[in-house]
């Protein structure tokens, strides 16, 4: 996935970010705390409206999707139940000089020459026989791999130390040496990501909690709940947003793995797709040339999983993020969870190379099935009409609907290496609870992360260009290219001289009447091309100012007129005050 490193771009939108107060290091008076971050005021104000236009997509525009606001703390079963308890950790390596940390899976693969040594000593007898041993890349000094192992000799508290039993091996793409200094790295240990706390005042292990590693267990947690109180039928949707908290190894490239982030999931339920072959007779089959654009009763897990795909696609064209900058990976069987179908990594071409923005997985009934067995209270739903399907079958055809759903299920078990009488059995037991209209849903799940969002649409928004300045000479203009809709300020409105006390009042008077509908920042200080710079960078689509001819004093059919410049292409138009809301206001909303 990796691409050719632009690391000078990346450090352009850090400072970016700190100049204009997107992005703060968080704590950084006290030297900040890695893998923390801040959201400056424009930051807030571009994190919100990334959350307003994805909860609006995802609930508000739809009939068929609610949302959820849950605790970040919850009972720590359900942590069990999901597997983070057992399952949720990454691989971690110490570099034995440094002590620095790695996460394995991400080390650098080295080739080259390893030097081992069995221990060392020093000239009054000292001896430490800890086995250490350092990567030496090709092309190096032998001598450079015995200084580093001298070091390490040294940190035991070896004076001068000699090294004993040294011996050489070559290895190619070997991450088990810290590419910084060819040390050793420790064996990959696991390393759960969940951050512990304690709930209550003994703080004994009996009270130990998590905060939450996703947002999305509490809608499997509540799912009943929002059934009963929502009146929301299979197929459905719940979706929420909020922080989740992941002790990374190693949190990096700024916001992108960070240990306290914001999710917007949603758990999307449907009917598993034997109970609608029971309902329609059939499935409908995914090909490319399906239609998606309106959900139909037939379809089955694949279907909507594609419709996900294709209707978060839309959602990231619609705010800015175009084809030229998605990608896709498609996991294979081997990337898959054992529980899932299938699994697409939407990704963004960020600076650092093209990673994952968001996920979208078929997830099959894994995750309210959990519940079910650990929290013993059923996750079924009842549905009539499928109860009504069954009753017109007939003894046999019912028996070739289970020998059918049997041997799929024993296929899918050898396939996943687990037991294919176990998977006999249960189907068994499924196409019966199925036959009296119950059954417990499936989910796809499109997950994404929103302070990745931010990222990828500060990278994509990021533009320079020459141009010359009043007296002629080269200048650099940096702006931030968002889409209207989700810039943070919509338009910075300026008199044009702030000395002139009729302009002030008449920019004032502009001024309140735009933030009633809109975000909008008034400036009066410094020249007026320093003040489109200023909202240049940050990204503001337009800018109204007050000027002589807004006064009348041009001609007075140039009066409560003002001047509107664009930011992309810095072009100017009069247009009249009472045209400006109409105007403006379609491309912001
Ligand atoms: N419920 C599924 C789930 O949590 P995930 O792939 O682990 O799946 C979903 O996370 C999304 O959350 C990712 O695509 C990413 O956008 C965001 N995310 C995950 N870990 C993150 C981190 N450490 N920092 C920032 N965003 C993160």
């Amino acid at each position: 996935m990796s691409q050719p490193k632009e690391i000078p771009l990346m450090e352009k939108i850090v400072s970016l970010c700190k100049r204009r107060g997107f992005i703060f290091q968080s704590s950084e008076i006290y030297g900040g705390i890695n893998g923390f971050w801040d959201y400056g005021p424009l930051g807030a104000e571009l994190k919100r409206n990334l959350r307003d236009t994805w909860w609006r997509a995802m609930t508000r525009q739809r009939e068929d999707v609610v949302g959820l606001d849950a605790t970040i703390i919850m009972h720590p079963a359900i942590w069990k139940a999901s597997g983070h308890v057992d399952t949720f950790s990454d691989p971690m390596s110490d570099c034995l000089l440094t002590r620095k940390r790695f996460r394995s899976d991400h080390v650098d693969p080295q080739s080259g020459t390893v030097y081992r040594w069995t221990g060392a000593a020093d000239a009054v007898g000292k001896e430490c026989h800890d086995p250490f041993s350092v990567l030496l890349p090709a092309g190096k000094p032998p001598e450079s791999a015995r200084k580093v192992g001298a070091q390490f000799y040294a940190l035991r508290g070896l004076d001068a130390p000699a090294l004993l039993g040294e011996t050489t091996e070559k290895v190619e793409n070997s991450r088990a040496f810290n590419p910084e200094n060819g040390a050793q790295l420790t064996e990959p240990r696991p390393f759960n990501l969940m951050f512990k706390t304690y709930v209550g005042s003994t703080a004994t292990e009996a009270d130990v909690a998590y905060l939450r590693p996703e947002t999305a267990q509490a809608i499997f947690a509540q799912f009943k709940n929002v059934v009963d109180s929502s009146r929301q039928k299979v197929p459905f949707g719940i979706c929420q947003i909020g922080k989740a908290f992941r002790n990374e190894v190693t949190p990096r490239n700024f916001t992108f793995r960070s240990r306290e982030f914001e999710q917007m999931e949603l758990e999307f339920f449907i009917a598993p797709d034997e109970a609608i072959r029971l309902l329609y007779g059939s499935v409908a089959a995914w090909s490319e040339s399906a239609d998606l654009s309106a959900p139909q009763p037939n379809w089955g897990w694949e279907m909507w999983h594609r419709y996900w795909v294709s209707q978060r696609t839309a959602y990231y064209h619609g705010i800015g993020l175009g084809s030229d900058v998605l990608d896709y990976h498609w996991q294979t069987p081997d990337e898959l969870a054992h529980y899932a179908r299938a699994c697409v990594d939407i990704l963004f071409k960020f600076p650092f190379g093209t990673d994952e923005l968001e996920g979208i997985a078929a997830r099959g009934d894994f995750d309210l099935s959990q519940h079910q067995k650990h929290s013993g209270k059923t996750q079924e739903i009842f549905d009539e009409d499928l109860r009504a399907a069954a009753g017109k079958l007939d003894a046999a055809a019912k028996a070739a609907f289970i020998a059918q759903v049997s041997d799929e299920w024993a296929a899918r078990a050898a396939r996943n290496g687990k037991p294919e009488e176990e998977a006999r059995t249960a189907a068994n037991d499924f196409c019966e609870r199925l036959f009296k209209g119950n059954y417990v849903p499936h989910v796809i799940e499109p997950s994404a992360g929103l302070d990745r969002l931010a990222l990828a649409i500060l990278a994509a928004s990021y533009h320079e260009e020459e141009k010359l300045d009043v007296n002629g000479k080269p200048e650099r203009r940096i702006l931030l290219r968002f889409h209207p809709r989700i810039a943070p300020v919509k338009i910075g409105v300026f008199p044009l001289l702030k000395n002139k006390p009729d302009q002030v009042a008449k920019a004032r008077e502009v001024y309140d009447l735009l933030k009633r509908s809109a975000n909008c920042f008034y400036d009066e200080t410094g020249n007026i091309g320093k003040r489109y710079a200023r909202q240049d960078e940050a990204g503001t689509p337009f800018c109204v100012t007050i000027d002589f001819e807004t006064l009348g004093e041009k001609g007075p059919e140039l009066k409560d007129t003002v001047t509107l410049r664009h930011r992309d292409s810095a072009q100017q138009e009069r247009v009249k005050i009472s045209d400006l809301s109409a105007l403006l206001l379609p491309q912001i909303a």
